[in-house]
């Protein structure tokens, strides 16, 4: 549904818009600045900006919060308007959106990045550095020790290896394919489970050759997108699947969705994101349906993602929000 406008002064609200993304490969090792892959979503949230005191609402999911106020949100939301020097007293922000929550979709790098152009637009500031540098600080509050790569898909849209030390690159996507996107139902918490691969790394130094091991699935799975090597890449999908699971990063929503999207004629899939819940992604040329009935027969939503294209998500089920969003955010709804 459409909410009404912004009553506004001066110019008028400003849009903008953050994509939910997939990790392809290299999720939790590119924390240690390995190379990982991802692809922005056509899912994603909208903000919207414009005069007002310092509140920031999304009526479709009960949310109101306030920059400072304590919550999540609200600290995030004081971090964006700190960096871009806004006045909390006299900015609102109104958010929306299709991409799940704590699916491990990125949902939190967009409506950071969604908020920081919208802010910096409706004030004539510059929506690009400034306002990624802004959406990088609420991603610190969101997780603590972000890498950084959802919030560059979340700025980009397209498919990009991104490393630490390097920043994001697009990639030359040879041939655009579908993905198959299952929720796993489960809220996912990405610096919970950060926090743990750092404790296991910590005790158990043998788990950096498996760190290692993912960075280079993930830059193998990079000149697979070049040549248009789908088998390959689903393979390096596989592949990635065990070495998170040796990372303690799976469950067994995951790996039940993982195996029915084998069962179903998938040539390979694997968790993405944080893990711990959240989702999977599976490539199953010709077989994508198969896949989303097996996943639905079994009680998990899912949806197919074009990547490499810029032709829109097909969404089986076009909300699916996995956790409400307030409480993805650390807010009570109202
Ligand atoms: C979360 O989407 C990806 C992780 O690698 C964390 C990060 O890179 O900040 C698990």
């Amino acid at each position: 549904m459409r909410d009404a406008p912004l009553d506004l002064h001066g110019d008028g609200p400003r849009r903008a818009f953050g994509h939910g993304k997939v990790i392809l490969l290299g999720e939790h090792a590119v924390v240690y600045d390995q190379p990982a892959l991802g692809a922005g979503l056509s899912l994603g949230v909208w903000a919207e900006a414009g005069d007002g005191t310092g509140e920031l609402t999304a009526s479709g999911w009960n949310l109101r919060a306030r920059a400072g106020d304590g919550t999540a949100i609200g600290q995030a939301f004081a971090a964006i308007l700190s960096r871009l020097e806004v006045d909390a007293a006299k900015v609102d922000v109104r958010l929306g959106g299709d991409l799940p929550t704590r699916a491990g979709l990125g949902s939190s790098a967009a409506i950071g990045i969604a908020v920081a152009r919208a802010v910096a637009a409706v004030r004539g500031k510059d929506a690009g550095a400034l306002a990624l540098a802004a959406a990088a600080d609420a991603e610190v509050v969101f997780h603590g020790t972000p890498s950084g790569i959802d919030l560059a898909a979340a700025s980009s849209g397209q498919v990009g290896r991104f490393q630490k030390s390097v920043g994001w690159r697009p990639i030359a996507v040879l041939q655009p394919m579908t993905l198959c996107v299952g929720l796993s139902g489960v809220a996912r918490d990405t610096r919970a489970q950060v926090d743990a691969v750092r404790r296991l790394r910590d005790r158990t130094p043998q788990v950096q050759a498996v760190i290692v091991a993912a960075g280079a699935v993930a830059l193998a799975g990079e000149s697979a997108l070049e040549r248009g090597d789908i088998d390959e890449l689903g393979r390096l999908f596989d592949v990635a699947h065990g070495l998170l699971a040796a990372l303690r990063v799976s469950s067994p929503e995951l790996d039940t969705l993982v195996h029915l999207a084998r069962g179903a004629g998938a040539i390979g899939a694997k968790l993405t994101g944080a893990g711990g819940g959240g989702a999977v992604i599976a490539l199953a040329p010709g077989h994508e349906r198969d896949v989303l009935a097996k996943w639905a027969a079994a009680g998990f939503k899912g949806f197919m993602a074009q990547i490499g294209s810029s032709r829109r998500d097909s969404s089986l089920d076009p909300v699916g929000i996995a956790t409400p969003l307030p409480r993805a955010l650390g807010v009570e709804a109202r």
